[in-house]
């Protein structure tokens, strides 16, 4: 069976000489997540951005079995590639129904309404807030809504990008346990960036470490059950700064 995304000897260059992803190989299976973890700078963003078909990248890249590297990103989100960029980037002024309806911009009314009622339900955080100004949420919430926004295309594929960033870890613990009741209830595939080990691997069925834009370690996440080896991987991959919760 192919898998859903296919990411094979992807390498990302800005300009000539800087080269911030090099042959960067995973998949993703329907219903999976896969977790892409590194420091600052080890270019995580960019491979989502890759994948996305934000900025241009080398190598192969298949989504359903077909090559997508020379779609346009409008053509990767009608076929179900949603990315969800870091710092949650939600229009402030405007409401949290009226961002939704900007995520949903591209399908029909009808679906437009039913997706809201689907995103409201999954983050009753929100609901209750959902005719106010997204300015007014806070950060976890502003999250949410940013995640639900992505939601609001239809995706097959979700990547997000550090969703825990700049968030309390009361914050992170509720995104995240939204995070784990859409992978419950859907087939939704996710690829999920992040820094810190302990709250991606509940989870992620998989985990990538990204090192200098290469991937320098891979685990399933039963394998870092114990606290010694996920001690050891820290210690690996990621360096003392990532073992802090
Ligand atoms: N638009 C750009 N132009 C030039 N260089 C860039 C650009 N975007 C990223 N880079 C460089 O590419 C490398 C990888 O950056 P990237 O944003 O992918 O890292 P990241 O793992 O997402 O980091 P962070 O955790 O800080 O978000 C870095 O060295 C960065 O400086
Ligand atoms: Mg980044």
């Amino acid at each position: 069976m192919t898998s859903l995304l296919s990411v094979r000897n992807l390498s990302v260059f800005y300009g000539a000489k800087s080269q911030a992803v090099e042959k960067v190989s995973f998949e993703v299976d329907t219903g999976a997540v896969v977790a892409l973890l590194g420091a600052n700078g080890a270019g995580k963003s960019s491979i989502m951005k890759a994948v996305s078909g934000l900025v241009p990248g080398r190598g192969e890249v298949h989504f359903d079995g077909e090559p997508i590297q020379t779609l346009s990103t409008r053509e990767r989100v009608r076929r179900g590639i949603v990315y969800v960029p870091e710092g949650r980037e939600v229009v402030g002024d405007l409401s949290v129904r009226e961002n939704l309806v900007l995520g949903g911009y591209q399908i029909p009314a009808a679906t437009r309404r039913s997706r809201i009622d689907m995103v409201l339900d999954l983050f009753p955080e929100i609901a209750n807030k959902a005719d106010g100004a997204a300015w007014r949420l806070s950060g976890g919430e502003q999250q949410m809504l940013a995640i639900g926004r992505g939601l609001m295309a239809g995706p097959r594929l979700l990547l997000l990008d550090e969703p825990s960033l700049g968030l309390a870890p009361l914050l992170v613990r509720r995104v995240f346990e939204r995070l784990e009741a859409i992978r419950k209830e859907t087939r939704l595939a996710i690829v999920l960036v992040e820094q810190n080990l302990r709250v991606t691997m509940r989870l992620s069925d998989e985990i990538h470490f990204l090192r200098g834009g290469r991937i320098v370690g891979r685990r399933r996440a039963e394998e870092l059950k114990e606290e010694a080896a996920r001690q050891e991987v820290i210690d690996a991959y990621l360096g003392a700064g990532a073992a802090a919760e």
